[in-house]
């Protein structure tokens, strides 16, 4: 265990029975309130964004922009939000995707992505993978290549990777954390 994991993890709140019975909730905004910490996560997540060639961030609403946005600014990178749907002004593209019960779905400015675009796709929790899943989709709907995925943490009992494994076709998918 390096010393960043256990800074990192030191940081994340449990939180059981939310939002419902028998689920353990992975509070962040410790992590959050510590500039040590958030600094850390940053730099680690930027070191991503360059290793793997990315031209701009995308963040996932609504943590993945708190994520997200530094580490475009560290990077030197844009920075593109994907909505959930009905937020964006502009020409969008949308994705629905499943939820354990229901769907969901989220948007994305095309404009803001070229075809000469690699993208890091920046999230704090990788669970079932439906969300990242649905966000690699529009991205490569808007003309743009995938660098990757960058996770906070995975939680490993569940089957997101195998999932976006075969939506990455071969681009990498980085958990800092494995919970
Ligand atoms: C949470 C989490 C991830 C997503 C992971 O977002 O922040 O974005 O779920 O789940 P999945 O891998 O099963 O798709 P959520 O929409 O619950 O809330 P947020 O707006 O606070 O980020
Ligand atoms: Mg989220």
């Amino acid at each position: 265990t390096t010393d960043i994991t256990t800074l990192l993890l030191s940081r994340i709140r449990d939180v059981a029975d939310y939002p419902e019975p028998g689920v353990m909730f992975k509070d962040i905004t410790p992590l959050l309130a510590d500039p040590a910490a958030f600094g850390a996560l940053t730099e680690a997540l930027a070191e991503i964004a360059e290793r793997t060639g990315a031209t701009k961030v995308v963040g996932l609403e609504a943590r993945g922009f708190i994520l997200g946005a530094p580490v475009a600014v560290r990077a030197g990178l844009g920075f593109v939000p994907v909505r959930k749907a009905g937020k964006l002004p502009g020409a969008t593209l949308a994705q629905a995707y499943d939820l354990e019960y229901g769907s969901a779905e989220i948007e994305i400015h095309a404009e803001d992505l070229t075809a000469d675009d690699r993208v890091l796709i920046v999230d704090d929790v990788l669970a079932t993978g439906g969300t990242a899943e649905a966000s690699i989709q529009l991205i490569h709907r808007a003309g743009a290549q995938v660098a990757g995925v960058a996770v906070l943490m995975e939680l490993g009992f569940l089957d997101g990777r195998p999932r976006l494994e075969a939506a990455l076709a071969g681009a990498p998918l980085e958990a800092l954390l494995t919970v």
